[in-house]
């Protein structure tokens, strides 16, 4: 492919410069991190997964009215996106305590939570993404509280979507970020699911074995990234690729 513009790069994805106005080309790369970018690693394929799974979540999403920034795949480790404001805040959605409210609130990980929980972050990684309230959001004008409303509407509609869609393959959806940018039809805006979604921003869980499928692996030690990613790949039936020796032959004419 020509060289293209980079318009932004971040900790695990690259922004291109797509083809059309207001379109930017999504990579996605290898590299892993936690903790603010404290521990890192290249995990092999972790990228191929990703833009796989994203696909298929933001594709099911897209089905079902709810709007995102996915256009479509191009190749292995790239998607043609909708360029949008990204509003500076990770909204994390929670159905089983685990991670940061675990240890905030000292709710031990698993407990079920009495109704999902939504939470905001600011992106800062200077600050180490802090918790705000929805009034240091709307005193410092990261969004309003129509923006808000909208968010947290947003963030519900993906919650039972990847809930259900995970249920259906004994994942538990224990939480899981995502992040919203707005678009313009004119003076018209509307609030999009954008960024990604994927194992690397969620926690799963499986319903038997509580084995963690999730960016915990990588954040804990608990075996190969890839691996757990793959497992999650292979039973919602998104492959990137049919393992070597199962394929067969094609012809190509
Ligand atoms: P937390 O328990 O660390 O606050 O994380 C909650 C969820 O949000 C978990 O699924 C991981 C995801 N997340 C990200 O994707 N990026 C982040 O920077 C953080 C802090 C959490
Ligand atoms: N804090 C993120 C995580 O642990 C990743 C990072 O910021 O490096 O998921």
């Amino acid at each position: 492919m020509a060289r293209r513009k980079k318009v932004y790069e971040g900790k695990a994805k690259i922004l291109y410069e797509g083809p059309e106005p207001g379109t930017l080309v999504q990579y996605f790369k290898d590299d892993a991190t936690a903790f603010n970018a404290e521990k890192r690693a290249t995990i092999d394929g972790k990228g191929v997964l990703n833009n796989r799974l994203s696909e298929y979540f933001m594709t099911g999403l897209n089905g079902i009215g709810v709007p995102t920034h996915f256009i479509r795949r191009i190749n292995m480790r790239e998607q043609l996106i909708r360029a949008v404001e990204i509003i500076p805040l990770e909204v994390v959605v929670r159905n089983v305590a685990a991670g940061s409210i675990s240890k905030r609130l000292g709710i031990e990980e698993g407990t079920a939570l009495p109704r999902p929980i939504v939470e905001f972050y600011y992106k800062d990684d200077a600050l180490g993404d802090p918790l705000v309230s929805e009034e240091h959001i709307i005193a410092f004008g990261w969004a309003t509280q129509q923006d808000l409303d909208d968010m947290i509407s947003l963030a519900l509609r993906v919650n039972d979507f990847l809930s259900g869609l995970m249920l259906g393959v004994n994942i538990k959806l224990v939480d899981f970020k995502i992040e919203i940018g707005r678009i313009w039809d004119g003076d018209f805006m509307r609030l999009i699911v954008a960024d990604e979604i994927s194992p690397d921003s969620c926690r799963l869980w499986d319903i038997d074995t509580g084995q963690k499928l999730d960016k915990d692996v990588f954040r804990r030690d608990l075996g190969d990234l890839a691996d757990a990613y793959t497992e999650v790949a292979k039973r919602l039936g998104v492959m990137p690729n049919a393992p070597q020796g199962m394929t067969k032959p094609t012809l190509i004419n």
